[in-house]
């Protein structure tokens, strides 16, 4: 029965990654959330689930005491083990997302938005896998998936001439250094870790807030600048459906052989997945 834990499943495509995962009665879903009653949209999947394959515990990223008591609890569970870890959790707060260095009103606002952004986005991400480390090393498929983005790849964001989405950007590029560090780390005890992007996803359905004019103008100046650097490619926002079914199969697909890499979602892997 391979086991999967999601952390972050409450809604958007950590919320997905859970509804598909448990269509298969095969698997056993673990799934954090930081809520449970408030996570509304997971508690009528699982009512409406038939295979009673998912249970879920509370947790915040942010605290690495209560990652280990949820890890813990998971463990009892699961008998001790877990196959694979998806970290799917992020700070995508819609009020700040789109800005640029100086585009907050105060220094203050500035600096509580990275700290919160590096507190979810990058030791949240260490919080959780170090939580996770002793469930995996009991099984031998031993994946950690670690759910990245293109807005932290320093290439793209360069070719795309990209200067907001600040501190969002720059705490997903700590994520994927945070996956490269672990990769490098637990290597020779053959783990596969990566940094997967799931594409642009629109994840309206069950978003928690609505962007503002503003944020949607600058989403749509961004779309414009990708087209601009990448005229051949396809940006239409896709589901969160289709990300996720895409996302499983790479899953499914990955090898010690992939472990360091960053697969974004121009990766060829994913064009011939997407279909
Ligand atoms: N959507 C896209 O186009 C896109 C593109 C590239 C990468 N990504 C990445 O994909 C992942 C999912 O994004 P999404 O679009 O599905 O976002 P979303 O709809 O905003 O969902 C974010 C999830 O993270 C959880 N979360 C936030 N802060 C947390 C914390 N401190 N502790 C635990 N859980 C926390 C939220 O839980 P609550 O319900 O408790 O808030 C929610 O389940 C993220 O890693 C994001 O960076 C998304």
């Amino acid at each position: 029965m391979p086991s999967y834990a999601v952390v972050g499943g409450s809604r958007g495509i950590g919320l997905e990654l859970v509804r598909q995962l448990a269509a298969n009665p095969d698997n056993v879903v673990f799934v954090t959330a930081r809520n449970k009653a408030k996570s509304t949209y997971l508690s009528a999947l699982i009512a409406e689930s038939s295979n009673r394959n998912v249970h879920v515990v509370e947790a915040d990223v942010v605290d690495a005491r209560a990652m280990k008591t949820a890890a813990a609890e998971i463990a009892k569970m699961s008998g001790g083990a877990l196959d694979v870890l998806i970290h799917n959790a992020a700070r995508m707060e819609y009020a700040n997302l789109f800005k640029a260095f100086d585009d907050y009103e105060t220094d203050d606002q500035l600096d509580a938005e990275f700290i919160e952004s590096f507190k979810v986005n990058a030791l949240g991400v260490v919080h959780s896998v170090n939580a996770f480390l002793p469930l995996l090393r009991e099984n031998t498929t031993k994946k950690i998936v670690i759910i990245g983005s293109g807005a932290g790849e320093r290439s793209l964001m360069w070719n795309v001439r990209m200067h907001t989405m600040v501190a969002y950007g720059t705490s997903k590029a700590a994520t994927n250094m945070v996956a490269t560090k672990y990769a490098a780390q637990l290597e020779s005890e053959g783990f596969t870790v990566v940094s997967l992007s799931p594409g642009i996803v629109d994840v309206s359905g069950t978003a928690v807030s609505e962007f503002d004019d503003a944020s949607k103008a600058e989403l749509a100046r961004q779309l414009e600048s990708f087209r601009k650097a990448m005229p051949d490619v396809d940006l239409t926002p896709i589901t969160p459906e289709e990300s996720v079914k895409t996302l499983l199969k790479i899953i499914g697909s990955l090898s010690v052989a992939d472990t360091g890499s960053f697969i974004s979602s121009f990766d060829p892997r994913f064009a011939q997945t997407s279909t």
